[in-house]
């Protein structure tokens, strides 16, 4: 089933900003994905989130914010080096996990202690937040507008075909520009963690914090889009080395099965039947096309989605992280 998409007027962001406020959905578009918000405030429609995603019910969902001034009506605590992280990347693709406030309800935090906040920096994602926080009730809601496990979305066609109309509405902002989803930053005390590499570079973070931010071990508090499995398409993908993929792809065409492929740097061989997509060498450009490119080459149903393996470089850490999860079995 479909939905169709509204373009960003200010009209349509008054009407969506008062579907929010009356608990129903709205996908909108910020800078990183696509996300699907509810009223942080109103656990009935944050529920809702859960269920329109498929998504199991304990898993804590971002709270997104029009203005870092209202961190502190959602953190209990806000570590030095979170402020300085606020400081230099709100609004951006960064989120931080902070002591949780009363306002934070258990629906927001899957009973966690903790809340996940964000200031989005599209300019649709923050119009909307700015329309909602106006009677006072600020806090959005929203994870990514999949359904859950899938790719994320980068277009409001993305929100309507995994989507359709479980959304009471779906604000079409243009494709995203980073393209894949925020950093999340968490805190044991002062010590910074990174939870997921993202739109912020750890180089970025390390030059703010003074230090670079630890990556938790097992045992450390899981989070649902660092399941081994996600950001998956419905084919089974793998990830081949750029001098491995011609004989792969050589590989399956003997045994008749349709293959998608990925590449970067390797160059389509003439005679290859299939589909094929040059995607950009650079990180940024990379990262920005990676989801609709995954959800372009599950559209013509292969049997297997080959991607070229990313370079081995810390530039390339979320790319690869979300490669890694996409391609898992
Ligand atoms: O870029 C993004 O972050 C996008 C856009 C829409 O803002 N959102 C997004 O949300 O990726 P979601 O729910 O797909 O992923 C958020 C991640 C999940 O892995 C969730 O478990 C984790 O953040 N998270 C949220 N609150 C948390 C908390 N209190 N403690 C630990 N992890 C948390
Ligand atoms: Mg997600």
């Amino acid at each position: 089933m479909s939905q169709s998409t509204d373009m960003p007027t200010p009209a349509a962001i008054a009407r969506a900003a008062e579907r929010l406020r009356s608990g129903l959905l709205v996908a909108f578009p910020t800078e990183t994905v696509y996300g699907l918000g509810a009223d942080a405030r109103n656990p009935e429609a944050v529920r809702r989130i859960f269920e329109a995603k498929g998504r199991p019910a304990d898993h804590p969902v971002i709270v997104h914010l029009s203005d870092a001034m209202q961190l502190e009506d959602w953190a209990r605590t806000v570590p030095e080096g979170a402020a300085k992280l606020a400081a230099a990347f709100w609004p951006g693709p960064l989120t931080l996990i902070l002591p949780r406030a009363p306002r934070a309800s258990d629906a927001v935090t899957g009973g966690e202690d903790t809340v996940g906040l964000r200031v989005p920096a599209h300019p649709v994602a923050r119009a909307l937040l700015a329309a909602f926080a106006r009677r006072g009730r600020h806090g959005v809601a929203a994870p990514s507008a999949n359904r859950y496990g899938h790719v994320s979305p980068t277009t409001a066609q993305h929100v309507a075909d995994d989507l359709g109309d479980r959304v009471a509405m779906i604000l079409d902002g243009g494709p995203c520009e980073v393209g894949i989803e925020s950093t999340i930053v968490a805190f044991d005390d002062d010590r910074p963690l990174l939870m997921r590499p993202g739109g912020i570079g750890v180089d970025a973070l390390a030059r703010v914090l003074g230090r670079a931010p630890e990556t938790p071990g097992d045992g450390a508090p899981r989070a649902s889009g660092t399941h081994a499995s996600h950001y998956a398409p419905r084919a089974a993908a793998f990830l081949v080395d750029a001098i491995l993929l011609s004989a792969e792809i050589e590989r399956l065409a003997e045994r008749d099965e349709v293959v998608g492929v990925l590449a970067r740097t390797v160059r389509r061989p003439p005679e290859l039947d299939g589909h094929w997509i040059d995607a950009p060498a650079d990180v940024e450009g990379y990262a920005r096309d990676l989801y609709a490119n995954l959800r372009r080459l599950d559209a013509v149903h292969p049997d297997a989605i080959l991607v070229e393996s990313p370079p081995d470089d810390p530039a390339w850490l979320a790319v690869r992280d979300r490669l890694e999860r996409a391609t898992h079995r």
